[in-house]
């Protein structure tokens, strides 16, 4: 598991194994807008303040992969322990 944290408000949210960020965020009531929910269409597009994301979509480039300053929280996870997001 990690660890996400709301850049707005510092509110720190844990990501278990076995759910997506954008499900570990609803519980804690911050929604985020989806559509495909696989990591195709690029609704969910949230940027990344800090931390390295793991990508698992399909709509970035690699080049944007790599810079690591975005990802699609419906499906991608983080290498990293915690990733502040810009919500
Ligand atoms: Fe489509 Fe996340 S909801 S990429």
């Amino acid at each position: 598991s990690f660890e996400v944290q709301i850049a707005s408000t510092g509110a720190v949210i844990r990501v278990a194994a076995e759910q997506s960020v954008v499900a570990a965020l609803s519980e804690a009531g911050i929604e985020v807008q989806m559509s495909c929910e696989q990591g195709v269409c690029g609704t969910c597009l949230t940027r990344v303040l800090e931390g390295t994301p793991a990508h698992r979509d399909m709509f970035l480039t690699p080049r944007e992969q790599a810079r690591g300053d975005q990802f699609l929280p419906c499906c991608s996870r983080a290498e990293s322990a915690r990733l502040v997001l810009d919500l």
